[in-house]
């Protein structure tokens, strides 16, 4: 390993305050997982159906619940299909080492790091989770039943027994929406632990970025919250990214070029020790 990495690393382990992670599309690449802004990304690929963009809004599902419901369904086929890989395991070691002094934050709706063993409590989802949905009247959540099945295609019609398994929550039969953050709406603390993440970043001894080009509103003020407090920041990313701006612009920073498979797991054998024993 690099001297400089080596050296950030243990200034972050001695310091003060969680090693906060905050994850994005990239670290899911590696388990088949399309991104959204690479070359074969969501926003990227075009469909008949749909205009992918337009439909992870609000406004979408309220003129189409249906529709939309149909893409959300197809989505969560894909992550449901998909396994997690070495780089989401390699952070489940890294809390079993840390405990209480680690912090995950995902944009990650796909649920891959629960999967690989990352617990809830210290599992920030601040886009939602795929495999939930949530009541439109009093905003409780549910698992989306097993019954809907992993096989839905981009195609897939959608059928009235899927209205009837996906209106589970609500007396009066009304459809749930996707636990998802659509690009109409704002994060909150409730659904999507805003607050929380700020605090993350206020008091993180070390952030590490992984896979992630920057495009969205809250993980953008957490990296420029620690840049700013001149705490270590690692960036891993297969491409530069406003992230590995910061990390090269700042004292403290250090851009990994590269996959999160390859770069993650050295980082987390030297932060557990176990590159040591
Ligand atoms: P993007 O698709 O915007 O970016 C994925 C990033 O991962 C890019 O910078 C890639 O270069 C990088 N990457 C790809 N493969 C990688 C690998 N194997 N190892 C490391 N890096 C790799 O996805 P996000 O940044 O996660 O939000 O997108 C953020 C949010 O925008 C999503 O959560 C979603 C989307 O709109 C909502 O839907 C609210």
């Amino acid at each position: 390993m690099d001297d400089r990495l080596g050296e950030l690393l243990a200034e972050g382990l001695a310091g003060d305050g969680p090693v906060v992670v905050m994850t994005g599309a990239g670290i899911s690449a590696e388990s088949g997982i399309p991104t959204f802004r690479g070359e074969e990304g969501y926003w990227t690929v075009g469909s008949a159906n749909y205009h992918p963009m337009e439909m992870a809004t609000y406004e979408a599902y309220r003129r189409m619940p249906e529709e939309v419901w149909r893409w959300y369904l197809y989505r969560r086929s894909v992550c449901r299909r998909a396994a997690p890989n070495d780089a989401h395991r390699a952070l489940v070691h890294l809390e079993e080492a840390l405990q209480d002094r680690f912090l995950l934050i995902t944009q990650n709706v796909d649920g891959l790091h629960r999967r690989a063993g990352s617990s809830a409590a210290r599992t920030f989802e601040i886009h939602g989770n795929i495999d939930v949905m949530r009541c439109e009247r009093d905003g409780s959540r549910h698992l989306i039943p097993e019954a809907i099945g992993e096989a839905w295609g981009p195609s897939s019609p959608f059928t009235d027994e899927a209205r009837s398994l996906l209106s589970g929550c609500c007396p009066g039969g009304a459809l749930a929406r996707p636990h998802v953050l659509w690009f109409d709406e704002t994060y909150d603390e409730e659904n999507f632990r805003f607050h929380s993440s700020i605090d993350a970043a206020v008091g993180a001894a070390l952030l590490i970025v992984i896979g992630t080009s920057g495009s969205t509103n809250l993980p953008m003020q957490v990296g420029a919250i620690v840049a700013r407090r001149g705490s270590p920041m690692i960036v891993i990313n297969r491409d530069p990214s406003p992230f590995s701006e910061m990390a090269e612009r700042s004292a403290a920073g250090y851009f990994c070029h590269g996959p999160a498979g390859e770069h993650l797991p050295p980082i987390v054998a030297r932060l557990t020790g176990a590159d040591r024993s």
